[in-house]
């Protein structure tokens, strides 16, 4: 039941490949609260997937799309687990959205792990090309970028249980 006051979410923010889909999913079961990816939501709303959208419309359309859809989904009257896409966090807009709207949680991964796991995923837009150089590159084009985060949390020597529970934990 709602009390007037507008839902607390969780918000997992954070680099491709830093295990955000997969915490969201377990954190959801833990706190028994609904989970949505902003990825999923954008490809339904568009009814386009992500790369069809970069390539037909651009970035910038792709963005105003994502932050759209943010805003959709922060809005969704109960609390929810949302996992969003690694960009997000790049607008302004978005981190003030995700900030009022949630306990912001920020993934981190060693850049070789983030590689190994978008290697199994090859339609990132991003990434297309020389995954390892355009994985360092963007590392570096965002670095602290994610530092807004309530809680910052290194996954690469965690299990996606240990996550759960650390996110678990803070905002008991
Ligand atoms: C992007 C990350 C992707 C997706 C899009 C752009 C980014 O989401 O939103 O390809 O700019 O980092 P994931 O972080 O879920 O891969």
């Amino acid at each position: 039941m709602s009390d007037g006051k507008p839902p607390r979410h969780v918000v997992l923010v954070g680099f491709m490949g830093t295990g955000k889909s997969t915490v969201s999913r377990r954190l959801a079961e833990l706190l028994a609260c609904g989970t949505c990816d902003v990825d999923a939501e954008i490809v339904k709303r568009e009814g386009e997937e992500i790369a069809a959208i970069f390539a037909g419309r651009g970035e910038r359309e792709f963005r105003a799309a994502e932050t759209e859809a943010l805003r959709a989904v922060l809005g969704a009257e109960d609390a929810l687990v949302v996992a969003t896409g690694g960009g997000a966090v790049l607008s302004p807009i978005n981190r003030e959205l995700m900030l009022r709207r949630g306990f912001v949680v920020a993934l981190t991964a060693d850049p070789e792990q983030v590689i190994a796991r978008v290697s199994q995923d090859p339609d990132r837009p991003l990434l297309q090309g020389d995954v390892r150089r355009r994985v360092y590159q963007l590392l570096e084009d965002r670095k602290g970028v994610y530092d807004f985060a309530h809680l910052t949390i290194d996954t690469t020597s965690l299990s996606v249980d240990e996550v759960v529970e650390r996110i678990a934990q803070a905002i008991s």
